[in-house]
């Protein structure tokens, strides 16, 4: 049976990219791979629209998180967090095991944070040191408003964070505009890469505060030494890298540029609205009202037991999706759309969807979903 991996990462490694890593294994204290180290770096600034420094971890995305609010937040200091879903969970729970102070802003599942509720935790907390927010919260595939959020914060003593693992590479987020202070990614989501490579760019602004912050209780992700060695001229890291990720990351990075950055955020666009349009049509309610670009999550229907729905389109068709966390659990269905995927990967999450809704009894109307996001789709291709 054919697989076909449509989960919200790990998601599939374009051909390209796994050929460029199975190359024979290259020394990291070499000029060879110090090349490499300098090329991607600076790309990584071109995507991220920054003049500022991009760092790589060695750890999956939730590494760069705790690094974050390591090396920003010292134990007893403030931070403001959004949790709006498992992911916007993880910064409180990443600053409680540090002993930082953190003032919650609780999002109901699948709504954005209201802008006025991060004015309000930061009227009311001013010595706050930053607020943690997700560009995309994946769990309940919903965007929140990162530029709105960073232009409170762009002149205060605060700084704006972005959990950015479900959104660089997917959303237009430039850095330096917007006044974003920390953007995070993870490599198996729209990087097109196996796991285990982070991203971390680090404005000037945000610096300045993990030099004077005392915060840094971690040997391995403190972002100072960090620095130090991946800066231009140095070129590699502190520790052993992941030098197989790397050097895919890379590729992937001249693939993104070689699309053109306008085009791949119209690509994503395209390819989520259309995927909405398919949901609407089979009648399966989204979960989000700020729906992402990145990842689509839709209401199976009440007669279908959701998670039973997601294990047999694994295991029975061959098509891997994702299912609900916390209270959504055995209530959604979550299909993605980021990285290495174009029209087709839709029609084939439509077809796979309408195919199981019949399989479990529901009187879906076959073709419906494909239907209408073939109609969207269409608008990728220029008139004959
Ligand atoms: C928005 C978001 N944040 C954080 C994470 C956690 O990243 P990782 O699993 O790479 O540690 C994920 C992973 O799904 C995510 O989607």
């Amino acid at each position: 049976m054919k697989q076909y991996l449509l989960s919200p990462g790990p998601t599939a490694v374009p051909e390209r990219v796994l050929l460029r890593m199975a190359a024979p294994m290259i020394h990291h204290r070499t000029p060879q791979f110090s090349a490499i180290f300098a090329e991607t770096r600076t790309m990584l600034q071109t995507i991220h629209k920054t003049q500022s420094d991009v760092l790589m971890l060695s750890s999956s995305g939730s590494g760069a998180m705790e690094a974050a609010v390591m090396a920003l937040c010292a134990p007893g200091e403030t931070m403001i967090f959004v949790n709006g879903g498992k992911f916007g969970e993880r910064w409180g729970d990443i600053a409680k095991k540090h002993g930082v102070n953190s003032v919650e802003i609780k999002v109901a599942w699948g709504n954005a944070v209201a802008i006025k509720d991060v004015q309000a935790a930061l009227d009311a907390h001013p010595h706050a040191k930053a607020v943690f927010v997700q560009a995309s919260d994946t769990s309940t595939t919903t965007e929140h408003p990162i530029k709105e959020i960073a232009a409170l914060t762009k002149n205060l003593d605060c700084l704006t964070v972005i959990d950015a693992i479900t959104a660089l590479g997917v959303i237009d987020m430039p850095m330096d505009a917007w006044g974003l202070d920390v953007v995070i990614s993870g490599s198996q989501k729209a990087l097109m890469l196996p796991p285990g490579l982070a991203t971390i760019a680090i404005s000037e602004k945000a610096w300045a505060m993990i030099e004077t912050t005392d915060g840094c209780s971690s040997f391995y992700f403190d972002l100072l030494t960090e620095r130090k060695n991946q800066k231009a001229g140095k070129d590699t890291t502190a520790w052993t890298p992941a030098v197989s990720l790397i050097i895919g990351l890379n590729e992937v990075l001249k693939m993104m540029l070689e699309e053109g950055l306008d085009e791949l955020y119209a690509r994503h666009t395209l390819l989520a609205k259309a995927t909405r349009a398919g949901f609407d049509a089979l009648g399966m309610r989204l979960v989000s009202t700020a729906p992402a670009t990145s990842a689509t999550g839709a209401f199976v229907p009440e007669s279908v037991d959701g998670g039973a729905f997601v294990k047999y389109l694994r295991d029975t068709m061959g098509v891997t999706f994702a299912g609900g966390q916390d209270d959504l659990t055995g209530k959604i269905i979550r299909v993605a759309h980021l990285g290495y995927y174009d029209v087709f990967d839709v029609c084939t999450i439509m077809s796979a969807v309408e195919i199981a809704l019949n399989r479990f009894g529901y009187p879906v109307k076959m073709g419906a979903g494909v239907g209408a996001a073939q109609a969207v789709l269409a608008e990728r291709f220029p008139k004959a």
